[in-house]
């Protein structure tokens, strides 16, 4: 078998003899004692993907700061070894967020806040954190907030009708041409600002996450929504900053290239240097989506009809993406039958994998090739680290899993 088949192999993600590793971690070893379906992050590979970011940015010379979303996965022990990092802040979207995140450490001024259907009770709670970075997405939220604790300098989530995702997946905008739920649009903005010198509210920043997963070839369109941003800050009197939300994408399958990190902070340097912003950007799952692992385990493989269904022993509420948004999935053997015989060829499998929630649309992925599996083996779900457990429920009662933090000391 020869290993440089795997698209996605890495030096912290790859088979060793015929076993699968991540962060230096046998994977079958650790899912065997696991016990249970187990999300596996790999630290290190959060740090590089933190660095990688602030490396882009410093090179185009740009002042500044990344908030992880903390939506994205907020394990107790991943959040505790981000913040030991002292690389970036955390954006949160919910008073429980909010507290989560001061509980583990980060200070007011390390969180940015970009909130939905505001209530008064979250405001309550966000009116006691005057250190945060607050952004209104709504103009009753502007007009609450006044109400409360005028004169406070917040930001404003815009809308700018521009769509930004994964294979230009509507699904996936959040600004896009279907209108949405999400910020202020043009046509209201000058209202926005009105009613905020109303309360003597002072707007430093402009907002705008704008979609989720984009990659290489949404970069013209990231460019145009740069560009349409302009507008926005142009009509403050003394911005300060520019926040851009997050939807970095990781590739997730053979076929998808790269975000390339250098071109996307020289487009945003190309508009924003010029104007002495610093940036906000926000990414959740660039820092830890391909950092992370689910681990399952096959129970039943058969054939219905004309598929061969692999059954495996968690489902969709726990890992809610693939069948929420019809994402592809990398999903691979923890461990091969080559009998440690790189060279031979296996016989690989078209499979459908199906979780144990009984629901019609609990399908892991559809008619995909595998390396030969047989029931009791390991499965690992790639690029699981992101919005999987952050998302799980209980639902069916099948909601119990695992989640293990690979710390090397060394790194
Ligand atoms: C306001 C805001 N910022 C940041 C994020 C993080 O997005 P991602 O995990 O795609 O980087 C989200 C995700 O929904 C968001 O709504």
């Amino acid at each position: 078998m020869n290993y440089c088949k795997w698209w996605w192999q890495r030096e912290d993600l790859c088979y060793v003899e015929d076993y699968l590793f991540l962060g230096g971690q046998n994977l079958h070893s650790l899912a065997h004692s696991a016990a249970s379906p187990c999300y596996v992050y790999n630290s290190t590979r959060i740090k590089q993907n933190i660095l990688r970011i602030h490396c882009a940015l410093q090179e185009a010379s740009l002042a500044h700061r990344i908030f992880y979303a903390i939506k994205a996965n907020r394990n107790p022990s991943l959040l505790s070894y981000v913040r030991s990092l002292g690389l970036t802040g955390i954006d949160c979207c919910s008073p429980s967020e909010l507290l989560l995140a001061r509980q583990v450490g980060f200070l007011e001024e390390e969180i940015t806040y970009t909130g939905t259907s505001v209530s008064n009770d979250d405001l309550a709670i966000i009116a006691r954190h005057p250190g945060i970075f607050l952004n209104c997405d709504s103009l009753s939220q502007i007009r609450r907030l006044g109400q409360l604790a005028p004169g406070r300098e917040i930001g404003i989530r815009v809308n700018p009708n521009i769509g930004l995702s994964y294979g230009a997946n509507p699904k996936l905008q959040y600004s896009g041409y279907k209108t949405t739920k999400f910020g202020i649009y043009k046509d209201s903005f000058l209202e926005a600002l009105q009613l905020a010198t109303q309360y003597n509210l002072k707007v430093t920043r402009i907002h705008c996450h704008s979609g989720w997963g984009f990659l290489n070839k949404q970069l013209p369109v990231f460019e145009t929504l740069l560009n349409e941003l302009c507008w926005y800050i142009d009509q403050l009197q003394a911005p300060k900053y520019i926040n851009l939300g997050g939807g970095l994408g990781v590739p997730i399958v053979k076929d998808d290239s790269p975000l390339d990190l250098e071109v996307w902070a020289k487009l945003i340097a190309k508009y924003f240097a010029p104007r002495n912003l610093e940036v906000f950007v926000e990414p959740g799952d660039y820092i830890v989506k391909d950092a992370g692992i689910l681990l399952l385990q096959i129970n039943t493989i058969e054939r219905k009809q004309n598929k061969v269904f692999v059954y495996v022993n968690g489902g969709c509420n726990i890992n809610l993406n693939p069948a929420l948004y019809q994402l592809p999935l990398e999903v691979v053997p923890v461990i091969l039958h080559t009998q440690n015989n790189i060279d031979v060829d296996l016989d690989w499998m078209q499979v459908t994998i199906a979780g144990n929630i009984n629901e019609a649309i609990d399908i892991f992925a559809e008619d995909i090739y595998i390396p030969p599996v047989k029931e009791g083996d390991y499965l690992a779900f790639l690029n699981a680290g992101g919005y999987g457990s952050s998302m799980s429920s209980n639902h069916c009662m099948r909601g119990i899993f695992s989640e293990y933090l690979i710390y090397n000391f060394q790194k």
